[in-house]
Order: C-alpha cells, then sequence, then structure tokens
C-alpha cells in the first residue's frame, strides 16, 4: 500500500510517501524556521500562509523523487491535531482534496502517533508493547504503546514542554529560534556541575515531571548575572541546563518501562535528538537491560515520513475518515 502523507502541525511543511509502512519512499521537509526567527518563536498566521505556497510545489517533488505518479497513491494520510489549528487546517484541506479527486481513503494521524512511528522507520524489528517517552516543543509524554494504534499517557509534564523549555533558555542565551539544536551545541565544551540547577519532583506522581521551577532558576541566573554586570559560562549554564533536564527525563523512563513491566523503551520528538538525554538513556537502558530505540535525528523533528508510516497502521485498524474530517488543536492521544 503507498500511502502519501501531509504534516503541517507547526512550522514544517512536510510530505511523504511510504510502501506498507515501514518504507519511506520520499520525505520532504521544507522549515520555516527562518521565517519566524525575527520573532522569537512561530507566527501562527505566518506559519499557515507559508504552507500553503509551498504545499502543491512539495507534493509534486515527493512525488517524482519516489518515482511515482499521484494515479500509484492508494490513501492520503494527514496530521489532524494537535498543532497550530489555521496551520493543520492547510494540510488537511489538501489532503481532503486530494483523496476527493483521486476518489482514494483519507486517513487521520495523530502527531504524537505519529512521532511514535518514527521508530518503526528506523528499526523494522520494533513492535509493540513497548514505552515511549515522546519530547517536542508541544510534549513530554511517558506513553504505553500496547498497540500501534492502542496508547495512552502514563506520566507527563504539568507544566512546560522540555523543548519549550530549551527553546525559551536560548532565546534568552541569544542563541535564536528554535534554540535547542544551538543549547545541545553550546553545551558540548561545558562543565554540567558549572550551575546548580533543580531538578523538580511532583510529589504523589513520580511520573509526571515539571520543567518551569528549572526554567525560572535558569533565567534568574542569566538575569542576575546581567544586573551585576557579572560574565556568564555559556557552556557550563547550557551543560547544567541539558543535564538537569535528563535528570528529570531519565529516570522516569526507565522507572515506566519497570512498571509497565517493558523491556523496549523507545524516545521521539525534536529533542531525542539531544546529545546528553541520547548518552543518559543509552547509559541508563544498559545499565537497567532494556533494549532502547532512539530515532536517528531527521526522524526526531517534525517530518512526514512518520505520518507516512504510521498511517499504514491506523488504516490497517480501521482508522479511516471521510471528507467532513476537521483539524483540532488539541486531542487526546
Ligand atoms: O518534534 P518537534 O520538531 O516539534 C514539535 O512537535 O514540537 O520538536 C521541536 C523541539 C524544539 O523545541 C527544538 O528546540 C527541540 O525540539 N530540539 C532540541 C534539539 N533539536 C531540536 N532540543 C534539544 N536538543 C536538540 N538537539
Ligand atoms: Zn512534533
Amino acid at each position: 500500500m503507498i500511502i502519501l502523507a501531509i504534516e503541517t502541525s507547526c512550522d514544517e511543511t512536510a510530505v511523504a510517501i511510504s510502501r506498507n509502512g515501514r518504507e519511506i519512499l520520499s520525505s520532504e521537509v521544507l522549515s520555516q524556521a527562518d521565517l519566524h526567527a525575527i520573532y522569537g518563536g512561530v507566527v501562527p498566521e505566518i506559519a499557515s500562509r507559508n504552507h500553503i505556497q509551498v504545499i502543491t510545489k512539495l507534493v509534486d517533488t515527493a512525488l517524482e523523487k519516489a518515482g511515482i505518479t499521484k494515479n500509484d497513491l492508494d490513501a492520503i494520510a494527514v496530521t489532524y491535531a494537535p498543532g497550530l489549528i489555521g496551520a493543520l487546517l492547510v494540510g488537511v484541506n489538501f489532503a481532503k482534496s486530494a483523496a476527493y479527486v483521486l476518489g482514494i481513503p483519507l486517513i487521520p494521524v495523530h502527531h504524537v502517533h505519529g512521532h511514535i512511528a518514527a521508530n518503526y522507520i528506523a528499526y523494522p524489528e520494533l513492535t509493540p508493547p513497548f514505552l515511549c517517552l515522546v519530547v517536542s516543543g508541544g510534549h513530554s509524554q511517558l506513553v504505553d504503546v500496547r498497540d500501534y494504534t492502542d496508547m495512552s499517557i502514563i506520566g507527563t509534564t504539568r507544566d512546560d514542554a522540555a523543548g519549550e523549555c530549551f527553546d525559551k533558555v536560548a532565546r534568552v542565551l541569544g542563541l535564536g529560534y528554535p534554540g535547542g539544536k544551538a543549547l545541545d551545541d553550546l553545551a558540548r565544551d561545558g562543565n554540567d556541575k558549572a550551575y546548580p540547577l533543580p531538578r523538580s519532583v511532583v510529589s504523589d506522581s513520580p511520573l509526571d515531571m515539571s520543567f518551569s521551577g528549572l526554567k525560572t532558576a535558569v533565567l534568574n541566573i542569566i538575569h542576575n548575572a546581567e544586573q551585576k554586570g557579572e560574565t556568564l559560562d555559556h557552556p557550563g549554564l547550557a551543560a547544567s541546563f541539558a543535564a538537569a533536564v535528563s535528570d528529570t527525563l531519565v529516570p522516569r523512563t526507565m522507572l515506566a518501562a519497570k512498571t509497565l513491566g517493558y523491556d523496549h523503551i523507545a524516545v521521539a520528538g525534536g529533542v531525542a535528538a539531544n546529545s546528553r538525554i541520547r548518552r543518559d538513556m543509552e547509559r541508563a537502558a544498559k545499565d537497567g537491560g532494556y533494549t532502547l530505540y532512539l530515532p536517528p535525528l531527521h526522524l526526531c523533528g517534525d517530518n512526514a515520513a512518520m505520518i507516512a508510516c504510521q498511517a499504514f497502521f491506523e488504516q490497517k485498524a480501521g482508522v479511516l475518515d471521510h471528507l467532513d474530517l476537521n483539524a483540532y488543536a488539541t486531542m487526546p492521544i
């Protein structure tokens, strides 16, 4: 089954084509990050307008690179939730039109289901059940993946998402937007004990997490140094921050796997690209005797290959939609 998938939930316009789920025939990602950088974050209206401008061309390129024509497609898939509503609507409306014109089924895909599926592409041997830590700009969730389309959240952030926190700290350090990768690079030469930072605990909820205290602590250090005219150790602060985020995520992930009795752990989402988190995850998984799946970097951030892959499993489970499909800014997993 050949599926063309569209992903426009935030500031990446992405189109990909999969064959029978895990095989990716082409994957195009056009980031708008440069357009939003001067505003220090994504401007929803600009995101929607730019998705409209490039989506048709991107679909043509994806078909060409896959070496097929639109008549070879068996279904159209689209991210319909969660995300920026205007941005999602561009993808959903394009997908509905394409499905209608071609007379083929329409498969709605939840963005977080898609992130998890990035691991199916990279690891053909991976099958549910397993535990997945999803860490992105909008999500920090421990997900019990019972089956390809049957999953639930067993731990989540009570405030900011990990990626949101990376972006905020990076912005205040003048690293631009989105700053997760730049902060990660800066941290590589830093002393991770340069600044003592909090590791918050949510009382009575050992699998839940909180990042707002950490974010505030880092911002206070930066502002205090500015006010006193002191020089900040930027790499040290970046490394101390990455260590604090990792210390929040990694032990909870191990505890969640233990609680569920799973020996397979996956990580997904943009923050899964973080070098400190990847290193700590690898060590903890090895120590705990777990098999760890980390997606390659190009499958961590938003892309449509993960949507095209997940769509195969969604339609297999009978998840199909009609031309009245809507987009939703929020949606339970
Ligand atoms: O999954 P994603 O592309 O979009 C959402 O669904 O939100 O995740 C984007 C997030 C941003 O916050 C970005 O700064 C962060 O992932 N990110 C990183 C790294 N690369 C991207 N955070 C930490 N270290 C990285 N290397
Ligand atoms: Zn995402």
